[in-house]
């Protein structure tokens, strides 16, 4: 039986049930190494007026939640802490006054949104004051359950399933910010997207092809390569063999490419700012290669390039991503699946870089 088979059975069985006083976690207590993530029994979340309880069918991991557990990026969490931005359920239990959905939808929550509604109207919606991010402000989807407002989830209407669709929310929306409205890629555009067989990267460099761009993009791997080819990029580069600005230079005539997106940082947002062409942008949106560098100013004003941040994403944002999911324009990027008590064990592999596309955990499958 495929998991994908073994999932769907997992999903009939629960269809519709009571929630249970206390759920399974993969809870963490202090920052640390992955060990720190401990698979135990903790107090089911009762859904705050406005909020629902979802039974979470599968739950998305990403980078980030590598960085939040080992205590890089932010010093405090509030412990015990369940990490995870990206989920797909089925709503079991609805807070007072919800009226939005239903008991036994299926619904995914959005990665990011304002916990007040008078702030719902500010975009970018991570400049909201109340703005959280599940698996970091509140718990996230590490669990058999999670709660979530109900004004900020939307329906899986995508026929994927629960597992291709948890690989979706945080890369998916991320990538349509980075790449279609901070980078502003349009058609016939020539990008550059760093780290293409990432969970990011692999998803950015559907983005572009949708957005009729071509892409060249970065990887460390022969294999990682054809699996970025695989998701339509025209030019592969192995790091570790060729030198990405020289390659980029060849295949836009000398000239540089339009758009680099840089999901790496670190010493090679120098080389991304020697890749772009005059007066195009470098999008910087991770730093897996390290949060410091240097670079010539004068490199960069006087073809007057631009550098722009991309953080998180809004609910249309989202929306976008998830009509191209639709229309098939852009597919999930599952790895593998891992049963919950091996959340440990997903973190080890994005660590150790031996992840393609997404890691899935399945709460049920314990
Ligand atoms: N701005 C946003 O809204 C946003 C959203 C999501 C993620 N991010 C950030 O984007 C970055 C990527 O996240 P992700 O979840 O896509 O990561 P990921 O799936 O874990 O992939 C990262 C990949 O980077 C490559 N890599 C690792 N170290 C490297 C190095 N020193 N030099 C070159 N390549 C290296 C590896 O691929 P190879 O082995 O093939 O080289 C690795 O698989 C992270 O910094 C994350 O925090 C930002």
């Amino acid at each position: 039986m495929t998991s994908a088979t073994v999932q769907e059975n997992i999903v009939e069985d629960t269809a519709n049930s009571q929630p249970t006083e206390t759920m399974k976690a993969a809870v963490i207590r202090q920052f640390g190494d992955v060990d720190v993530l401990q698979y135990e029994e903790i107090d089911t979340p009762k859904p705050k007026p406005g909020h629902i309880l979802i039974k979470v069918l599968a739950a998305g991991i990403n980078r980030l939640d590598h960085y939040l557990r080992e205590g890089s990026v932010v010093p405090e969490l509030p412990f015990p802490h369940i990490l995870g931005a990206d989920a797909v359920g089925e709503v079991v239990v609805l807070g007072e006054s919800v009226t939005n959905v239903k008991i036994g939808e299926r619904v995914i929550p959005a990665p990011g949104f304002p916990l007040k509604e008078e702030d719902d109207h500010i975009r970018p919606a991570v400049t909201a004051p109340s703005f959280a991010l599940p698996g970091l402000h509140i718990w996230g989807s590490y669990a058999q359950y999670m709660e979530v407002p109900a004004r900020w989830v939307v329906k899986d209407d995508t026929g994927l399933t629960p597992e291709e669709v948890a690989t979706l929310p945080v890369v998916l929306a991320t990538s349509v910010r980075s790449v279609k409205e901070v980078g502003e890629v349009k058609a016939g555009d020539k990008v550059l997207i760093h780290a293409g067989a990432s969970g990011s990267g692999s998803m950015q460099i559907q983005v572009a092809k949708a957005l009729g761009a071509q892409v060249a993009t970065t990887v460390r791997d022969d294999a990682k390569g054809e699996y970025a080819k695989s998701l339509g990029a025209d030019l592969v580069i192995n790091t570790r063999k060729e030198d990405f600005v020289e390659q980029v230079k060849a295949w836009t005539g000398g000239q540089g490419a339009d758009v680099v997106i840089d999901n790496l940082g670190g010493d090679v947002l120098p080389k991304s700012i020697d890749a772009v062409r005059p007066l195009g942008t470098v999008v910087v949106y991770g730093f897996v290669a390290g949060t410091q560098t240097t670079f010539d100013i004068t490199k960069f004003y006087f073809a007057q390039k631009k550098l722009r941040g991309s953080m998180a994403s809004d609910p249309e944002n989202l929306a976008w991503g998830l009509e191209q999911i639709r229309t098939g324009r852009i597919k999930p990027t599952l790895d593998r699946t891992l049963p919950l008590s091996q959340a440990a064990e997903a973190h080890r592999l994005i660590a150790t870089n031996q992840v393609t596309g997404n890691i899935v955990l399945l709460p049920w499958a314990d």
